[in-house]
């Protein structure tokens, strides 16, 4: 069985380069999504604290299983710790044998940028050329060079309520050819948006703008929001836009719409890739994508990098499943 480290995500992104890496992760997820009645689906179980939650996010189609263990603990980067840490899984459904574990920190803030930019083809304006993005930590920077992977991005307005955050995303992304706007404020940041990331992380209610703060025809790649109790926007926006989100019995409970009645969700992503429903419709809807992030979304970036990782033989290879000439003499391996 492969285990796939920390290095090793980062040595296989160096090797396949990260907007090539993208595209892989992108094609799977496009791929996945529109066989959605194929996979067995679940909403994820969720252990909550009074000061984070951790995750299991289980997935399958008749070939593959995966799960991921992930949590989100707001208060954990003043302590020195990531807000989000996770590990995934992948095996084959023939066998149950688990193919490899992988780190799965880097490759969720990957795949959650895939997906925000996925559902935004669908759903932000073709022209989009001006990004805002509300909260500057740890996922920040991978939203950015993915939407700058698939949209002609000109300038990208930031806005964290950590100065420290701030300076961290501007030197990280300082060589790259869009112009960077440092906002003093939200409303500075969104008024002129033709795309918005909110991704702030804080285990309470936060309305970070309202409807008359945005122009018409933005749309919203809300991913801060994603557990009960923890969301970005009062519903008054909400039921103003076109809500799309992953999975409905799991975004009402977790999402921006645990605020909205279930009728108020225009659609799941899968039915605008598998062209059931229209995306955007005009030039003056503002459009949400209510993420919460789905267990579809790591299967598919799972899928990838094992396959990859094949191709580069990256990762080791540890004994963790025992392997017997006999299938019934598991005792003899410790007699
Ligand atoms: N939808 C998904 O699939 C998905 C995936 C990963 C993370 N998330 C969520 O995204 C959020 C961000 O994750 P992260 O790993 O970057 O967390 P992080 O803690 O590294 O960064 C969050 C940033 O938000 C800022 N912030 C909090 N409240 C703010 C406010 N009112 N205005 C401006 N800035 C504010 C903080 O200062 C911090 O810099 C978390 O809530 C996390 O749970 C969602």
């Amino acid at each position: 069985m492969k285990i796939l480290t920390v290095e090793d995500i980062r040595s296989l992104i160096n090797r396949v380069g990260l907007t090539c890496f993208f595209q892989h992760v992108m094609d799977a997820m496009k791929l996945d999504f529109s066989h959605w009645s194929e996979f067995n689906l679940s909403s994820r179980h969720a252990i909550h604290y009074s000061h984070g939650v951790i995750e299991l996010m289980p997935c399958s189609d008749k070939s593959l299983y995966s799960f991921k263990y992930v949590n989100g603990h707001p208060g954990n980067p003043a302590k020195g710790q990531l807000s989000v840490v996770a590990l995934g899984l992948l095996s084959e459904v023939s066998s149950g044998y688990p193919l490899m574990i992988s780190e799965m920190t880097l490759l969720t803030a990957l795949r959650t940028a895939v997906v925000g930019v996925l559902a935004a083809k669908y759903l932000a304006r073709r022209d989009a050329r001006k990004l805002a993005i509300i909260g500057t930590g740890a996922q920040a920077e991978f939203q950015i060079m993915c939407f700058a992977s698939f949209f002609p991005l000109e300038e990208i307005r930031f806005y964290d309520c950590d100065n420290l955050a701030m300076r961290k995303f501007e030197k990280n992304l300082t060589a790259e050819s869009f112009k960077l706007i440092a906002c003093q404020n939200i409303n500075e940041a969104v008024s002129s948006a033709d795309i918005i990331v909110t991704a702030t992380a804080a285990k309470k209610k936060q309305c970070l703008f309202d409807l008359e703060d945005v122009a018409p025809g933005t749309h919203i790649h809300a991913m801060g929001g994603d557990c009960p109790g923890k969301t970005e926007f009062d519903v008054n926006l909400l039921e103003q836009s076109k809500i799309v989100v992953e999975y409905v019995p799991q975004s009402l409970i977790e999402g921006e719409s645990q605020q909205c009645p279930s009728d108020s969700i225009y659609a799941e992503l899968w039915e605008l890739v598998s062209k059931k429903k229209p995306g955007r419709l005009n030039a003056q809807e503002i459009t949400v994508f209510d993420s919460v992030g789905f267990a579809l979304e790591d299967f598919s970036i799972l899928r990838v990098v094992y396959a990859l990782a094949e191709d580069y033989q990256l990762g080791a290879d540890l004994a963790l499943i025992p392997v017997l000439d006999d299938p019934k003499n598991l005792y003899g391996l410790i007699r």
